[in-house]
């Protein structure tokens, strides 16, 4: 019994779950989250800047505010752990790298391969896009008023350029099947972590046994990138630049003095041709279509093009002056980010917007509803390069956008990226026109990145 005037034991302040999507069935959302997560995100998104809704036994968060972004991937980032379902199925292919990695092994690679990254490389990166772009230009001077599958073809362009780039390497011959393979990865590895009890790789159903040919494609064309720089290296034929196999090649314990093995190269290697290329060229997919269903923009693009450009390649120096161009990009990366979304684990018990999180669960961070957000964008599924002018960027949040993340895990190749898919885009668009296939339906995929479900088939005239 209390004594008079004793001080009550303190009383917990709990804090409230946060707003909760009611359950639809007995596994409550798994079955939307499965087969249509834009939507289920964009409702939770209406629930409120957090809310959580129930897949199969455990609960998702789900958060729609810059403020709660940031404080997720910046402010408390220790707290929040990449190792989510998809990273786990991630890691089973392709082990611990710099995508996948945690705490000090993340930092030791991110450390290492950041040279390769930096701006003074951007020229000679620059120097690569437009031979490549010019290889493309002439397989489609040969094919005008064709129709096109044109993800197809900025998968091939963008491999060839992060082979070229990265790794010093031609992947000409084998930009089919690696983009074949990558594009029944990206649908594996999301189906797989979508699904968890899909039977194990060892249980030979369809799926498996594709996904095991695919690993082998990848794995042969990962080794002849090995294979062929230890031989220039023997004949003192190797590049000059430290490229960013030069430096993988580097890596040795600091303790055993003992480099990568071969295994642990070739995972580092595939984990960058395909965050490299896959993201890229579904960019490029995405601002095809947005350019064709928008002719005002197309028009003001090429007279752009024609003022900056007026016929000749563009290079590295021409980007700073293909303004236009530029916010075409960004505004295709708002309205289809290819990171549509990524996942982050508490790992200790969190208060967010004043809502309880607890310790191992699952945080969602959506860019793509994030960037159609009413409250942050003005008319948000209108396709307009111009909001991103300076004067009407200034005052918005800085993760109201986020294509390429935030905090220290930011995407590494982000400057590469614009650099390419500004210069891809200027170069092919001074040149050619691309018109939606008639009949063509254009929706979504969301696999690993945002694709187009079905693929785009465009007709290719000349301008
Ligand atoms: C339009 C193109 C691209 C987009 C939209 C994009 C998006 C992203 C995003 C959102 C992340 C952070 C994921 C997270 O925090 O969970 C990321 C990380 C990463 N990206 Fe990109 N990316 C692009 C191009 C590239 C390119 C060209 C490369 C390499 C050549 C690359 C390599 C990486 C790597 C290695 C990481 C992991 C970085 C780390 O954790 O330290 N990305 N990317």
């Amino acid at each position: 019994m209390p004594q008079i005037g004793a001080v009550p034991p303190p009383v917990r302040n709990k804090r409230p779950a946060p707003p909760t999507l009611p359950a639809p069935g007995l596994m409550g959302w798994l079955d939307v989250f499965q087969n249509d997560p834009l939507g289920l995100l964009t409702r939770a998104r209406e629930a409120g800047d957090l809310a959580r809704f129930r897949a199969g036994p455990s609960y998702i968060h789900v958060v729609n505010h810059p403020d709660l972004i940031k404080h997720i991937l910046l402010d408390n980032h220790r707290n929040y752990t990449k190792e989510t379902r998809i990273i786990k199925q991630i890691k089973m292919f392709t082990g611990e790298n710099i995508f996948t990695g945690e705490g000090d092994f993340w930092l030791g690679r991110r450390r290492l391969m950041q040279p390769a990254f930096h701006r003074q490389h951007l020229a000679s990166f620059g120097k690569v896009v437009t031979q490549t772009l010019q290889e493309l230009d002439q397989e489609w001077a040969a094919q005008t008023n064709r129709v096109l599958k044109i993800d197809e073809e900025m998968i091939r362009v963008t491999l060839k350029i992060v082979g070229r780039a990265l790794f010093s390497v031609d992947l000409t011959g084998e930009t089919r099947a690696l983009g074949d393979a990558f594009g029944f990865a990206t649908e594996d590895l999301f189906y797989r972590a979508q699904h968890p009890f899909y039977p194990p790789t060892q249980i030979p159903t369809r799926r498996n046994r594709r996904a095991k040919a695919v690993n082998r494609t990848v794995t042969q064309v990962m080794q002849k990138i090995i294979r062929e720089r230890l031989a220039a290296d023997e004949t003192g034929a190797a590049t000059e630049r430290p490229d960013l196999l030069a430096l993988l090649m580097r890596i040795k314990d600091p303790e055993t003095g003992i480099g990568l093995t071969q295994e642990e190269l070739e995972r580092e290697i595939v984990t960058m041709v395909f965050a490299g290329h896959e993201t890229t060229s579904n960019a490029l997919t995405w601002a095809w279509y947005a350019l064709s269903q928008n002719p005002q923009v197309e028009k003001e693009l090429h007279n752009e093009l024609d003022t900056v450009l007026n016929g000749r390649a563009p290079t590295t120096d021409d980007v700073p002056n293909l303004v236009y161009t530029r916010r075409v990009i960004d505004e295709t990366l708002r309205l289809y980010p290819p990171a549509w979304a990524f996942g982050r684990e508490t790992l200790k018990a969190d208060a967010l917007d004043g809502y309880a999180i607890p310790a191992k669960t699952v945080v969602i961070v959506s860019p793509y509803t994030m960037h159609r957000h009413p409250r942050f964008w003005n008319k948000p599924e209108t396709f307009d390069p111009d909001r991103f002018l300076p004067e009407r960027s200034d005052k918005r949040p800085r993760y109201a956008y986020l294509p390429f993340g935030g905090g220290p895990r930011l995407c590494i190749g982000q400057p590469f990226a614009l650099t390419e898919a500004t210069l891809l885009l200027a170069g092919l668009a001074q040149r050619y026109v691309l018109r939606l296939a008639s009949g063509a339906i254009v929706r979504p995929k969301p696999n690993i990145t945002l694709t187009v479900a079905n693929g785009l088939p465009m007709t290719l005239e000349a301008r």
